[in-house]
Order: C-alpha cells, then sequence, then structure tokens
C-alpha cells in the first residue's frame, strides 16, 4: 500500500481525452503514450508525461511499473442508486411494478444505520474494483442512508454526488417523508456533507410521480437558497411513466413542465434517463444547460427503450452514462459503454471507442460539473486512475493481439471485460486495488 503523501510515478501506455469526440474528429481527441507517466503527489496528477522523462525528474519517487497496460481516467458513474445494490438483476418487471416489487421493500431497510452502513461500503466496493472511482448516487428517504455513503466515500477519500432521495406519495408507508421534512432533514445533510472534502451534495426528489407538487416546491426553493448544490432526478424514461405524470399533473405541457415550474430545472440539474423528451422539453433542457444521463443496461433490462444519443449530442446537450445499478444490471462503466455502443448501433449507428471512454470520463465529469477535479489525466487534477489489463480473459486477448492500433486494443476490453480488466485503481493517490502486485 502507498500512503497517500508518498510520491509516486505511475508508467504504463497512458491514455486520456483532451477533447469532446462528438465534437470532434475523435482521432484527434486523445492523448495517448505507449511508454508514458503520471508522476502523483499530495493526491492529484502533479506531472504528466514520457517514463523517461518523469523518472529523470523525479528520481525519488516510488516507481509502479504497469509495462503495457493501459492507464485511463478512473470511470465516472453518473446516475447510481447505492441502496439497490442488493437487488440488482430482479427479473421480469417494467419500472413502475420493478418498483414497488423490488427497491421500495429492499430501500426500506435503510432506516438502520447498520444496514445502510454495510451496503454502502459493500457498492464501495464493488465500484472501485471496477474501476468507478466517481459516482452520483441516490439513496432512500432516511438520513442514515446518506451519512452511510458519504462516510463511507470519505473514508476511501472519494469524490461522491449524493442526496437524501425524496418521496410524499406513491410509496408504501415507512418510506415516505414530508415536504417539510424533505426540506429540512436534505437542508441539515447538504450543510453537513456539502463541500466537505470530496462530498457533494445533489438535491434528490425521486422522480415527479412520488412527490407532491409541495414537495417540489420545498425543494426547489431549498436549491434556490443553496444553488451551488447539485439536484438530480429521473425524467422520461419509461411511456407508462409519462402517462402517469401526465395524470398526475394535467395542467403541465409535458414531464419536464413539473420540475421546471417548482424551480427544479437549472444548469446544475441532471436528468437521468430522458429517453423520450418532446422538443420543447430537449430545447429547454439545452437552453439552460442541465445535462443528461444515459443509463443503458438499465434501459434494456426494464426495458424503457432507446437513448438518442446521436441526436442530442449533435444538439449539443451535456450527456453523462452511467450504470443505474440496480435498474441497471452491471455495476461496470465498461459493461455500460458495452451497451452504449449497442443502443447506438440500434439508433443513429457505431460510435468509435473514444466517444465511449468520454462519455465513462469527462463527459459524465462535465455532466456533473467536475469536469475541473476528475475525468482526465491532466495536470492538477486528482490522482484518480484506472490500469487496464487489455488481455484479461482469454477471448479479449486472442482479439486485442490482432490489434493495430490503441482504439483497437481497446475496443474488445470495452465489449467483453469487466472488473476482470481492471488490473488497479487509484482514488486520489492511494492505491485501492491491492489484488495485483506489480
Ligand atoms: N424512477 C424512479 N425511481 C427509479 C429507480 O430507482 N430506478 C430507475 N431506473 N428509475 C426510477
Ligand atoms: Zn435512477
Amino acid at each position: 500500500m502507498t500512503t497517500q503523501n508518498q510520491d509516486t510515478l505511475l508508467l504504463g501506455h497512458t491514455l486520456s481525452l483532451a477533447k469532446n469526440p462528438f465534437e470532434t474528429d475523435p482521432l484527434e481527441c486523445y492523448v495517448s503514450d505507449s511508454q508514458g507517466g503520471i508522476f502523483m503527489r499530495d493526491g492529484k496528477i502533479y506531472a504528466t508525461g514520457t517514463a523517461e522523462d518523469l523518472k529523470s525528474r523525479f528520481k525519488q519517487a516510488k516507481i509502479v511499473d504497469y509495462g503495457s497496460k493501459l492507464i485511463v481516467p478512473g470511470f465516472v458513474d453518473a446516475h447510481v442508486h447505492y441502496p439497490q445494490t442488493a437487488i440488482i438483476a430482479s427479473w421480469g418487471k417494467r419500472l413502475i411494478d420493478w418498483l414497488n416489487e423490488y427497491t421500495f421493500p429492499e430501500e426500506m431497510k435503510f432506516h438502520d444505520p447498520f444496514y445502510a452502513k454495510t451496503i454502502a461500503e459493500r457498492y464501495l466496493d464493488l465500484a472501485i474494483s471496477h474501476g468507478t472511482t466517481t459516482c452520483a448516487t441516490y439513496t432512500t428517504i432516511h438520513p442514515e442512508s446518506v451519512e452511510a455513503i458519504f462516510q463511507a466515500a470519505d473514508t476511501r477519500g472519494m469524490c461522491m454526488v449524493a442526496g437524501k432521495t425524496c418521496m410524499d406519495k406513491n410509496a408504501p408507508n415507512g418510506l415516505m417523508d414530508t415536504a417539510q421534512s424533505a426540506y429540512e432533514d436534505s437542508k441539515r445533510l447538504l450543510e453537513t456533507w456539502h463541500g466537505k472534502n470530496r462530498c457533494i451534495y445533489a438535491i434528490t426528489p425521486r422522480f415527479a410521480p412520488t412527490s407532491t407538487q409541495e414537495q417540489l416546491t420545498a425543494l426547489g426553493q431549498l436549491w434556490a437558497e443553496y444553488p451551488d448544490c447539485l439536484m438530480q432526478t429521473h425524467i422520461s424514461e419509461q411511456v407508462e411513466e409519462i402517462a402517469w405524470v401526465k395524470s398526475l399533473y394535467p395542467d403541465t405541457k409535458d414531464y419536464l413542465e413539473a420540475y421546471e415550474r417548482v424551480g427544479l430545472l437549472g444548469d446544475r440539474a441532471i436528468y437521468g434517463h430522458a429517453i423520450h423528451l418532446k422538443e420543447r422539453e430537449k430545447d429547454r433542457i439545452k437552453d439552460v444547460g442541465a445535462s443528461l444521463v444515459h443509463c443503458p443496461t438499465s434501459n434494456s433490462f426494464i426495458g424503457s427503450g432507446l437513448f438518442d444519443m446521436a441526436g442530442l449530442t449533435s444538439r449539443g446537450h451535456k450527456v453523462g452514462l452511467a450504470t443505474d445499478t440496480g435498474g441497471g444490471s452491471s455495476f461496470s462503466m465498461l459493461r455500460t459503454m458495452a451497451a452504449a455502443y449497442e443502443v447506438g448501433q440500434l439508433n443513429a449507428g457505431p460510435m468509435h471507442p473514444a466517444n465511449l471512454l468520454w462519455l465513462a470520463t469527462m463527459g459524465s465529469a462535465q455532466a456533473l460539473h467536475l469536469d475541473n477535479q476528475v475525468g482526465s489525466l491532466d495536470v492538477g487534477k486528482y490522482a484518480d486512475i484506472v490500469v487496464l489489463d487489455l488481455h484479461s480473459t482469454p477471448a479479449i486477448a486472442q482479439r486485442t493481439n490482432m490489434a493495430n492500433d490503441i482504439w483497437s486494443a481497446l475496443f474488445p476490453t470495452i465489449m467483453m471485460g469487466d472488473d476482470r480488466a481492471v488490473f488497479d485503481v487509484w482514488v486520489k493517490g492511494q492505491r485501492m486495488k491491492y489484488v495485483n502486485e506489480v
């Protein structure tokens, strides 16, 4: 184990996105060095360059040499539900029934701080072992669930976006708060955690169907009082859900208006799923600069639909990528990139691997307004780093061996890789995945 303050030099094949490949030719967007290095000091990336140059500049540094393995930025998962860790891969339901049958009974358990801590730690250990170093998570209505995830992330030095999930209707007894308690609990939690080390608070109404207008209004007011917080919620995930919102809010033009008219639209808003948006909704979201999050394994698993990546990115929307664990069927951002590729094929056509890596790193970082801290291997950012083994299974290795450039070497790992491909993980300059000795 490397202590936080020890200068450390990682050597290997470095790869990071310097520009957005949805806006420029993907082949002109990346920085890569097959014999590169990352020098880490005090938890941050202090210098990058060739291995030779860094070795001669930082002679006292501890060296960890990964050979030809790939050093990339840690993955950023822009939408997860850590309390659903234990019910991932629950079979046979579409969204509303899946929530009622599996999700709500599990979320009830989080009134118990010991259970909340157990699952928070289990989730983070799984996420890190899959290469995720930053995430934005929903919690449950219980403040204990928020304390548990921030505490567990803080202990690991991780960047964590989280907030109390608020619901005051259409949920079981025992899993509802009120407009007032949602406001007061959220306010207390954000005053405790927002900006503490690497913790960021996101005001979190679950979605329009589980909040009264009074609760949405109270949370909009809270956001106006604390505008540097993020605000995360769901929008237009499934057609039955959209019809339900229409019946609950009959005087709104569309789903977004249920949020917009109570102050829950702004540039620091993050909307998960966003599959069936209408033109007006897209225009408003684009105008204010809010973010959308693509959750492809979830959208297939729950049967929600195909996110329009090509259409939305070409209009200039900010888009992140996410597992949506446990509606999503994986903890892996590699698996999620593969699903995004497949959904792209069913829509507008193939995405370049650079676009997939962008979504899982800088795209998600931008969506969460964290791109000045994480998402690339630039000097000054936190040393949140993943080392990929591009030969992690025989099936992947035999394909990688035929590759003639870095993107065709990485693509089989994107499509077929899992936590076995994640050879090592560094969070804030600390080594987190100890299984592999180099
Ligand atoms: N919409 C409201 N809550 C949820 C949830 O927990 N998961 C998903 N996928 N969609 C939601
Ligand atoms: Zn979700």
